[in-house]
C-alpha cells in the first residue's frame, strides 16, 4: 500500500487561525482525504509552534507565562480545526516533551558531523518574522515583510554551516526536479542557492523559551530550527526508528511562499547534514489577498489585514462548512496568489454550489419523486454520461495527487455540468413516466452517487448527505475512489429523498 506522509506548517500561537491559515490546512486536509481514499496509507500532521521571542513577548504583554499563552492560542487552532472539519492524524505542539527530544538527537547527530560550530553573531533582526536581516534586505529600514522597525542583535551563538550545503542542494535540485514544486517557486528556491549561502546563527543565549542546546545549556535553539524539525518528531525521528523509515522520506510538505526558503534550503540541508535524506516533495502555495494585501499580515500598528470580519468561525456560521471549505480550494489555486472576498466567495457559492450541484440534486429528487413514486430508477450500464464520469474519475486523481485541488474539482464539475444538460435536453418532468425518463434519472442518480464519491475530500458531509438522500447504505468512502466511482452501481429501487436544500441560493 502506497504511504503519504503529509503536513501544514505549525502556526504561530501569536495569532489567531484566520482564513490564510486555513488555506494551508484545509488543502493538505483534503489532498490527505484524497489519498486515503485512493487507499494510501496516510499520516496527515498539523500543530503549532510555540517557541521564540515572539511568543515570549506576547505572553508576557497579557501577563502570562509562554506556557500559558501557548496552551490558550494552540487550544484555539484546534477549535478551528475541529469547526473546518480537518481530519488530522497528529496535532503537534512544539512545547512537548516528545519535540524537545527529538530536536535534541537530530541537533546532536548534526553537530557531531561537524556542521555547528560557535560563533558571534550581529544583524538586524525582526521579532515577528524571528528572522535576520543585511542592511540591502530592508524598506525604508523597516522589515520588507512586516514593515516594522528591526533590532540590532550580537550575540555568541551557534552556528550551522550552511555554506558547506550550496554543491550538494544544486545537486539534489538538479537530480529530483520536481521536489520543490511549482517551477516558479522551484526557481526561486535555485536562486537563493545560486545567490550563495552564508552560515546561519541557530541557538540563543538572550531567551529561555527554547529548546535547550544540550551541550551548552546557556542557550536554546532559534526557533526556526525547533520548528522545521517537527516533520521529524511526529514520526518518531531519536526515539522510534521503524517508524522513521515507514514515514520518511514519503514527505510532502505543503507551505506558503514567505517560508520558502526555510523550507527548500535550511531544510534539505539539515536533513543532509544530519545523515538523512531531504523531503521527497515540497509544495509551495501563494498567498490569499484581501484587496492586494496578504491577508493576516501584521501591520505597523499591531492590526492583522482583514481578518476578523471574515474569521474562519464566521463563514463557517454564514456559509456552512462545505461552502467554506470548497471555495477555499476551488478559488485560489495552489502556487499562484489571488483575492479572497465575501462577494467573490457568495457569487462562486451561487454558481457552483446552488446553481449547479444543488439544483442537480433537486431537480432529480423532485422528478424521481413526481414520476417515479419516489423510487430511484437504475443507471444506463452503457449511458453517454458513462464516459464524462471516468474523464472525472481521471481528472479528479490528476489534481489531488499534483497539489491541484481547483483542477479535481472544476473537472468533478465538468460531471455535474454533464448531468445537469443531459436532464435539460431530455426533460424528463415534461415526459410521461416510463422507461425512457427512467432511464435519464437513473443516470442523474448514478452521476450524483459517483460525484458525491468524488466531492468527499472536499466536502466530506455533504458527500455523506448526497449518498444518503439516494438512499443508499454506508458511506461515499468505504471503498477505495477507483472502485467506488466506476459507473454503473447505482441499484435502482432505492427511496430518493427530497430533503431541504442543500445550498440554498443566496440574495446577498
Ligand atoms: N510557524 C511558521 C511555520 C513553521 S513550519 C516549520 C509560520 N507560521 S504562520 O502561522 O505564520 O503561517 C503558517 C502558514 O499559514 C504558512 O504556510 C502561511 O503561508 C499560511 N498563511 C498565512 N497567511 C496566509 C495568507 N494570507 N494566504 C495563504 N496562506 C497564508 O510561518
Amino acid at each position: 500500500m502506497p504511504r503519504f506522509y503529509l503536513t501544514t506548517p505549525i502556526y504561530y500561537v501569536t495569532d489567531a487561525p484566520h482564513v490564510g491559515t486555513a488555506y494551508s490546512t484545509i488543502n493538505c486536509d483534503a489532498i490527505a482525504r484524497w489519498h486515503r481514499l485512493a487507499g494510501d496509507e496516510v499520516k496527515f500532521l498539523t500543530g503549532t509552534d510555540e517557541h521564540g521571542q515572539k511568543v515570549a513577548d506576547a505572553a508576557a504583554a497579557h501577563g502570562v507565562e509562554p506556557i500559558e499563552w501557548a496552551d490558550r492560542t494552540s487550544s484555539r487552532f484546534v477549535d478551528a480545526w475541529a469547526e473546518l472539519d480537518v481530519q488530522y492524524d497528529d496535532f503537534l505542539r512544539t512545547s512537548e516533551p516528545r519535540h524537545t527530544q527529538t530536536v535534541q538527537a537530530f541537533l546532536t547527530k548534526v553537530y557531531e558531523n561537524g556542521y555547528i560550530y560557535k560563533g558571534t553573531y550581529e544583524g538586524l533582526y525582526c521579532v515577528s518574522c524571528e528572522d535576520y536581516y543585511t542592511a540591502g534586505e530592508l524598506i525604508d529600514g523597516l522589515c520588507p515583510i512586516h514593515r516594522r522597525p528591526v533590532i540590532e542583535m550580537a550575540e555568541e551563538n551557534w552556528f550551522f554551516k550552511l555554506s558547506a550545503f550550496e554543491d550538494r542542494l544544486l545537486e539534489w535540485y538538479d537530480k529530483e526536479p520536481g521536489a520543490v514544486a511549482p517551477p516558479t517557486k522551484r526557481n526561486e528556491a535555485l536562486g537563493f542557492i545560486k545567490g550563495g549561502l552564508n552560515d546561519i546563527s541557530i541557538t540563543r543565549s538572550s531567551l529561555r523559551w527554547g529548546i535547550e542546546v544540550p551541550w551548552d545549556t546557556s542557550q536554546v535553539f532559534y526557533v526556526w530550527y525547533d520548528a522545521l524539525i517537527n516533520y521529524l518528531t511526529a514520526i518518531g525521528y531519536g526515539r522510534d526508528d521503524a517508524e522513521v523509515d515507514t514515514w520518511w522520506p514519503v514527505s510532502h510538505h505543503l507551505l506558503g511562499k514567505e517560508i520558502i526558503r526555510f523550507h527548500c534550503v535550511w531544510w534539505p540541508a539539515m536533513c543532509m547534514a544530519a545523515g538523512i535524506d531531504p523531503p521527497a516533495h515540497v509544495f509551495v502555495h501563494g498567498w490569499l489577498l484581501a484587496g492586494g494585501q496578504k491577508l493576516g499580515k501584521t501591520m505597523a500598528d499591531g492590526s492583522a489585514v482583514n481578518v476578523t470580519d471574515i474569521a474562519p468561525s464566521t463563514l463557517v456560521a454564514d456559509f456552512g462548512v462545505d461552502a467554506v471549505r470548497y471555495h477555499l480550494l476551488r478559488e485560489v489555486p495552489l502556487g499562484a496568489d489571488g483575492e479572497f472576498s465575501l462577494e467573490g466567495m457568495v457569487a462562486r457559492y451561487n454558481a457552483d454550489l446552488a446553481n449547479n450541484l444543488g439544483n442537480l440534486i433537486s431537480r432529480v429528487a423532485t422528478v424521481v419523486g413526481s414520476k417515479c413514486g419516489g423510487i430511484g430508477p437504475a443507471p444506463d450500464p452503457s449511458s453517454s454520461l458513462r464516459t464524462a464520469a471516468r474523464d472525472a474519475l481521471e481528472g479528479a486523481a490528476e489534481g489531488w495527487t499534483t497539489f491541484a485541488p481547483q483542477r479535481a474539482l472544476e473537472a468533478t464539475w465538468r460531471l455535474i455540468g454533464a448531468a445537469n444538460a443531459a436532464l435539460e435536453a431530455a426533460e424528463p418532468w415534461r415526459q410521461p413516466p416510463g422507461a425512457e425518463v427512467d432511464a435519464v434519472l437513473g443516470d442523474a442518480l448514478e452521476v450524483l452517487r459517483i460525484v458525491s464519491v468524488l466531492i468527499s475530500p472536499a466536502m466530506p458531509s455533504t458527500a455523506r448527505a448526497i449518498w444518503g438522500r439516494l438512499g443508499l447504505n454506508g458511506a461515499p468512502t468505504d471503498r477505495p475512489v477507483a472502485a467506488a466511482a466506476a459507473w454503473g452501481q447505482y441499484p435502482g429501487g432505492l427511496v430518493v429523498e427530497r430533503g431541504e436544500p442543500l445550498f440554498p441560493r443566496r440574495r446577498d
